[in-house]
């Protein structure tokens, strides 16, 4: 990290009167021990411990580190504050359907402030994996299938952990992870095989780490995975080459969770000291574990297993964290002054974050129900199941409500009658006939489903993406009774919907909303609330079509629905149900062509029309792209519904002729505005050199000559294309 002359001399005072041991102390973080253990550590020198869960418990370990060895320096106390501390926002995959980057910002603030009260001063969020892969419990951890969106999230969550300054009290480390290329797991299995050609890791899974060190991430984590045959952690073109090097990242590289002791089963390491040795000579920075340096300050490495310049390396990058973050100058926290419970202003940010969240997937004209008098009959595991915070709640944080306390509270008009049916995983099917059998007596059925965060997150990959148990029956068992009703989901994945999704009028995605999600969704359906979230992932027909992502290659045998050959290439992901005619296509025999819901995708209660896209030139020369200027897009948006909306705009390209199989679209620029019923707005945008280029597989920037398609609207069938051709 950037520090001033002074802190420089600091630095190099401490550095010139320390041990090699005391070095390597400081190289390492130890997991959650018992306080007495963890004070232990302390005094032996570790320079991190993850939080003891209360400010004093800090405090008395930043004392010791203070008062108690020989340098004083003060420790990193670094937590997973992923979205949430004590006010759980949206998972991260929720925010990004909101495709407004000030929901993370405004999350990872709220969130800062919290956790920083209590001693933390390092998160280890953002992560960042571009996933196209629902099989992989993590996808909801991240910001979904696009490179762009991740990029442009995580570096809004970057901002908010780190404030305008890291001296900042209420500032705290961020640590986009994990670097690189988890999201790509083989079969979407976690911590399995990564093998990515240079031209997909850099085009795809490196770029939002890019976004992240210009926004001036403090650290980053090495991710599990092998990438291409080497495990990352000891991996030095990734973590020295790329990202200290190449990308100029100049903080600190720590460990996953034993991801070091983990290159002994990678079968790269005959031991723990050659697995530490490769780790550091890499470029790790911090090892997570504790396995540096053993208990009472005995070194695992000795002088001849690294040089010196890669230990003062690494020391410098991580006495130059806790310089930036004031720790030499007051470590400490006032107790008096620690967060502990939500306040009205963070419950309030956490619920807009949650209403923008949420994704209206169909609507037959059932949804909203308005606020007036009327039976409402709330089937499913959902209708009074608490576990809202997703797969990172910490045990420490506010407990959610349930779906049906919160109709109760948000519409007190409504009569309503509440039966489970059934549970997450197996039912009684005579229960559900008893559930449904008066169905027909009600206004109208809500059938609230999902699946448990238990079943999302870190080593919880699924081969199978529909609602687990009977819930899918009981749906079928609702649509049997002719019923008007609607099915939300809570889920942290896409989810296989095909059973059912038919016979459902309206389906309204919940995701894992955070502390406020009931609310949000209680005002979604009586209509307080318009929904105006759109997919940040494809919501694939069958477990067995992933991966499945709109950015796709178009192969040189896309599959066309019968009567669309022009020529030209449609996107698979517009297509509607139904086999090809063609035989000799790239498809499945037994589905229909495309995704379920494709990325982008989501309604509302109103309904918007977009006018004509403009160019600012139907041409540029590449030498002036590269010398700074840009192509303006400009389209105007209304709201030609009865009620106010949000609407996400988005910007596609299309490189029709490439050295490299170009994506059928790229997201380049989205936004979302809010508009009155009858309000037109004129969208602007600029693109410029790094938006029309790729990376080939020698690792080089290109932009090349030719016709493109920008494609602008409000998701992926976006009809507004307008070619630009860029010239020589
Ligand atoms: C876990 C996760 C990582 C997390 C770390 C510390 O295994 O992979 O994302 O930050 O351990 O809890």
């Amino acid at each position: 990290m950037p520090v001033t002359p002074v802190q420089e001399d600091v630095i190099n005072r401490l550095m010139a009167s320390m041990t090699w041991e005391q070095k390597l102390a400081q190289l390492q973080i130890a997991f959650r021990p018992r306080l007495e253990d963890a004070a232990e550590l302390v005094r032996s020198g570790i320079g991190a411990v993850f939080w003891p869960r209360s400010v004093e418990a800090t405090n008395e370990l930043q004392r010791i580190a203070r008062e108690e060895t020989q340098h004083g320096i003060p420790l990193l106390v670094g937590l997973d504050v992923i979205h949430g501390q004590r006010t759980t926002f949206p998972v991260p995959l929720a925010q990004a359907a909101s495709f407004d980057p000030s929901t993370a910002e405004t999350d990872a603030r709220v969130t800062a402030q919290e956790a920083a009260s209590g001693g933390v001063n390092w998160t280890f969020s953002p992560m960042i994996d571009v996933s196209r892969d629902p099989r992989w419990g993590r996808v909801v951890e991240g910001f979904g299938e696009d490179t762009y969106v991740n990029g442009v999230f995580g570096a809004a969550k970057v901002r908010g952990y780190q404030g305008s300054s890291l001296r900042d009290r209420d500032s705290i480390l961020a640590c986009a992870k994990h670097f690189v290329a988890y999201g790509q797991a083989e079969g979407g299995r976690d911590y399995n095989t990564v093998d990515v050609s240079t031209q997909r890791l850099r085009n795809i899974y490196l770029e939002p780490f890019r976004s992240a060190v210009d926004a001036g991430v403090a650290t980053v984590m090495a991710a599990f995975n092998t990438v291409s045959g080497r495990p990352a952690h000891a991996n030095q073109q990734l973590l020295t080459e790329i990202l200290k090097n190449e990308l100029g990242f100049a903080g600190a590289v720590v460990g996953d969770a034993d991801g070091v002791v983990n290159l002994l089963d990678h079968g790269i390491a005959g031991d723990l000291q050659d697995a530490l040795r490769q780790s550091f000579a890499a470029g790790l920075d911090i090892e997570m574990g504790g396995n540096v340096v053993a208990d009472h300050g005995d070194a695992r490495l000795g002088h001849d297993d690294l040089p010196l310049e890669r230990v003062n390396d690494a020391v410098r990058r991580v006495l130059g964290l806790k310089v930036a973050l004031g720790l030499f100058d007051d470590p400490f926290r006032e107790p008096e002054y620690e967060v502990k419970s939500p306040t009205d202003t963070s419950r309030r940010a956490a619920l807009k974050a949650a209403e923008k969240a949420l994704v209206l997937l169909k609507n037959e004209s059932v949804l909203p129900f308005g606020l007036g008098p009327k039976r409402i009959l709330l089937l499913g595991p959902y209708a009074n199941s608490t576990d809202h915070l997703g797969a990172w709640v910490q045990s420490f944080a506010e407990p959610a409500g349930s779906l049906a306390d919160a109709i109760r509270r948000e519409c007190p008009e409504w009569v309503l009658t509440v039966r489970e049916a059934t549970g997450f995983f197996g039912g009684e099917p005579d229960l559900i006939a008893q559930a449904v059998g008066d169905a027909h007596d009600y206004d109208a059925v809500v059938v609230a489903v999902g699946e448990p965060s238990a079943l999302t997150g870190e080593a919880s990959s699924r081969s199978d993406l529909r609602l687990p148990g009977v819930q899918e029956e009981l749906i079928q068992a609702v649509a049997a009774t002719g019923s008007t009703f609607a099915v939300v989901m809570f889920n942290g994945r896409p989810l296989v919907t095909s059973a059912w999704i038919d016979g459902a009028p309206s389906v309204l995605e919940a995701w894992h909303l955070g502390l406020e999600g009931p609310q949000a969704v209680a005002r979604a359906l009586s209509g307080v609330v318009n929904p105006g979230g759109k997919l940040p992932m494809t919501f694939p027909r069958s477990s067995s079509q992933v991966p499945i992502y709109y950015d796709h290659e178009n192969t040189g045998r896309p599959a066309r629905v019968s009567g669309t050959l022009d020529g030209g290439a449609v996107d698979v992901a517009l297509m509607g149900p139904g086999n090809t005619d063609d035989h000799y296509t790239s498809k499945y025999k037994d589905l229909d062509l495309g995704p379920q819901f494709p990325f982008g995708h989501g309604l509302s209660y109103t309904s918007f029309e977009y006018g004509e896209p403009r160019l600012s030139a139907p041409e540029v020369l590449l030498s002036d792209l590269e010398g700074g200027q840009t192509v303006g897009v400009e389209i105007d948006v209304s709201n030609t519904g009865s009620r106010s909306g949000d609407e996400v705009t988005m910007v596609f390209i299309r490189d029709l002729v490439a050295s490299l199989a170009q994506p059928v679209r790229r997201l380049r620029r989205f936004t979302r505005t809010s508009l009155k019923p009858g309000e037109t707005r004129t969208l602007s945008f600029e693109l410029g050199w790094n938006d029309f280029g790729f990376w080939d597989n020698d690792a080089r920037y290109v932009v090349e000559e030719g016709a493109f398609e920008i494609h602008v609207g409000g998701g992926l069938d976006a009809a507004a294309v307008r070619s630009l051709h860029l010239r020589l």
